[in-house]
């Protein structure tokens, strides 16, 4: 038997403060958790979802240097971003908090000196990099130097992206600092560590044997985590950001941000309510945290065994985490700008909330990484918002209009297939609380979506537009049942698209139904007025998707372009003068062009130097086409010796530009040039 609880609390995981919130971000975590919440809200249950902004650790640092301002600065920017962007998406936390918040810094504080106390750290000593320019210690992250498996010149202290191998910092070839650029030094220093590796038995016990109903992705990770053998954990950083490690002896130290950050949830809860404690430490309380796959060691390892070790706090009852969301195939990435950014998504289309969270929640990555694309955004909003439940309440009101002046027709006798109709709409309410409650919100939408169907459906079948003209008896009784299935309809597809959920009610000209109303066909009486119906959603044409694409390869073509630029060849050996003077460089014109047979690179032209007509063979055919170079003027090297290839004598050289990548560029005079003009 599942156990009941009283009350919920739902978190979701909080979104550092170093830049704005993306729909992978969305996806992965504040979708599901918003749909939980409005879930159980509607069906009136004690639940409350909170959430706030990470405003500590490293990233806020360096981003903050970067752009010569403080990190306060940084993290007042970008909080009230997101806190904004998330209430114009409908997030329905009832606390939006922030871990600089005082009672977040006196929580934290009072959490770790409750373990300190309670000699629950281990105090380690040991030999870290040191910043000596930036006066900082440096993070295996923040140690930037050659890949001793690969030789890619970026790789991370922890990480070569390149070829994927894992790196500590002592490995790296020219280790150099991220921050300032300087060679690091070691330094001694001392932390305080909570040894995992003495929860492990607990751990083992309440994950592994006792919630084997986790999400597999989940349950998977945490195994692999605990056969693997926990180490003890420093729980604070070399850092004049955070919160001050509340010990003597412990000036320039702060608390590491993942100790501080999961205690943010405790904190919202108390600036939300004196009634704290019965959410967090109850046991009548199911405590959900919504995060993405990143975040499972913290939310199932660390944060557990943190609570455990202070004791008194109750343990998450579940921790359904999302695997990631790609945007057009490629990994979304805030420092490569390839993302589609919330509050540029709120700014760009205006009263389409609901399809966003729509389209995020049908390919959510619940049970493996998924992929956005504009083209199936546009087609979920076509086919099936527009086309399905737009089309369903729009035909369902404009006939009451139509026909009755918008006065809800009394419903006659039903016939079988009415009966069944309602059958089916009924059931589709076990269905949708399972999915929900089981954290399937993909396989839940579709439920929701069902009832328009259902209905939509029902007014095909029934063609109440001919039936109006034999018997306007049974009309009555179809828009009736029509009416009652949009009903259900605003109250199925609340958690997923609250505006769309509102707008029909509005529509209705009534009230806010709870959930137990799902399936019930009394909801709106005989006689009451309808307001003005108006379409819920509107077909997303081809240029708006275009103008999207457009900036994601503007966005690609940048990235490119800066990789490219961080790859310049070293300067050649110094020559002189009179080196440079014996090339006779000339502005020429590409009068034809043709592909040398059975050659792959090569092109063979014919150019005007000015001085004459001559051939010159070129290894460009994979770079243009031979129509584009006809006409163009050139730069030629006239005086290179003649080579033969290929059975031709090449006399002279195209000059080009190559970058990083291999691309060939022509190099041309700016402007119209005589043949034979010199350059030098
Ligand atoms: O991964 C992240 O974005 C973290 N800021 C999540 C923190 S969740 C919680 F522990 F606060
Ligand atoms: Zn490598």
């Amino acid at each position: 038997m599942a156990k009941e609880f009283k009350r919920y609390l739902v978190t979701s995981a909080l979104p550092y403060a170093n830049g704005p919130v993306h729909i992978g971000h969305l996806a992965g975590v504040y979708i599901p958790s918003d749909i939980y919440a409005r879930y159980l809200r509607l069906k009136g249950c004690d639940v409350i979802s909170v959430c706030g902004s990470d405003e500590h650790g490293v990233p806020i640092t360096i981003k903050a240097r970067k752009e010569g301002v403080s990190p306060q600065q940084i993290v007042d920017r970008y909080h009230e971003l997101i806190k904004r962007s998330f209430e114009r998406l409908g997030m329905s936390f009832d606390i939006y908090s922030r871990t600089s918040s005082a009672t977040h810094a006196k929580t934290a504080s009072d959490f770790f000196r409750k373990l300190y106390d309670d000699g629950k750290f281990i105090e380690k000593t040991s030999m870290q990099y040191y910043d000596e320019e930036a006066k900082t210690f440096l993070a295996d992250r923040y140690i930037v130097g050659t890949c001793p498996k690969c030789g890619y010149d970026r790789a991370y202290g922890d990480q070569c992206e390149k070829c994927g191998s894992t790196l500590s910092p002592d490995e790296l070839i020219e280790p150099h600092s991220a921050v300032s650029g300087s060679v690091p030094v070691k330094r001694e220093t001392k932390h305080w560590y909570l040894p995992l590796d003495q929860y492990e038995g607990f751990l083992r016990k309440w994950i592994l044997e006792g919630h084997k109903e986790w999400k597999s992705n989940v349950y998977g990770q945490c195994k692999s985590w605990l056969d693997g053998g926990l180490q003890p954990r420093a729980v604070s950083r070399d850092l004049d950001w955070g919160i001050p490690v509340p010990v003597e002896g412990a000036e320039g130290k702060v608390l590491y941000v993942w100790f501080d950050a999961p205690i943010g949830y405790i904190s919202a809860t108390k600036d939300l309510t004196p009634d704290w404690e019965k959410y967090w430490k109850s046991e009548d309380t199911k405590l959900v945290h919504f995060i993405g796959k990143d975040n499972i060691v913290f939310h199932c390892i660390v944060f557990p065994s943190m609570l455990k070790a202070h004791g008194g706090y109750i343990l998450p009852e579940n921790v359904p985490a999302n695997e990631f969301l790609n945007l057009e195939g490629d990994k979304i990435s805030t420092s490569r700008n390839w993302a589609v950014w919330l509050h540029e998504y709120l700014d760009e289309f205006p009263g389409k909330e609901d399809v966003l969270r729509y389209v995020l929640c049908a390919n959510a990555p619940e049970t493996k990484d998924n992929d956005f694309t504009w083209k199936d955004f546009q087609a979920r909003n076509n086919n099936e918002l527009v086309a399905i439940l737009g089309n369903f309440v729009n035909r369902a009101l404009v006939l009451t209009k139509k026909y009755f002046n918008g006065e809800v027709p009394a419903c006659g006798e039903l016939s079988d297939y009415d009966r069944q109709t309602i059958a089916d709409v009924a059931a589709v309410k076990a269905s949708l609380e399972s999915n929900i409650e089981n954290y399937r919100f993909r396989e839940a939408l579709k439920d929701a979506m069902n009832v328009a169907r259902i209905g939509n459906k029902y007014l095909a079948d029934t063609e109440p537009w001919k039936v109006i003209k034999t018997d306007p008896e049974r009309v009555r009784t179809i828009l009736n049942v029509a009416l009652q299935i949009t009903a259900n309809t605003a109250i199925a597809i609340e958690p997923f698209m609250p505006f769309s959920s509102a707008k029909i009610l509005k529509m209705l000209a009534v009230d806010k139904f709870g959930w137990e109303r799902l399936g019930t066909f009394d909801l709106i009486p005989a006689g009451h007025m309808i307001g003005e119906p108006e379409l819920l959603f509107e077909k997303i044409e081809d240029d708006v998707i275009q103008r999207q694409l457009d900036k994601l390869a503007a966005t690609k073509a940048a990235n490119m372009a800066a990789e490219a630029a961080q790859h310049v060849e070293p300067q050649k050996d110094t020559i002189q003068f009179d080196d440079f003077q014996k090339m006779d460089i000339r502005v020429s014109t590409i009068l034809s062009a043709e592909k040398v047979a059975k050659t792959k690179k090569l092109l063979k032209l014919t150019v005007d130097t000015g001085i004459d007509k001559r051939e010159i063979v070129s290894g460009i055919a994979e770079y243009f086409t031979p129509e584009e170079l006809v006409g163009k003027q050139v730069l030629v090297l006239v005086n290179l010796a003649p080579r033969e290839l290929k059975g031709i004598f090449s006399k002279g050289m195209i000059l080009m530009a190559e970058d990083a990548s291999g691309k060939l560029r022509l190099l041309q005079p700016g402007d119209t040039t005589s043949n034979g003009a010199i350059v030098g």
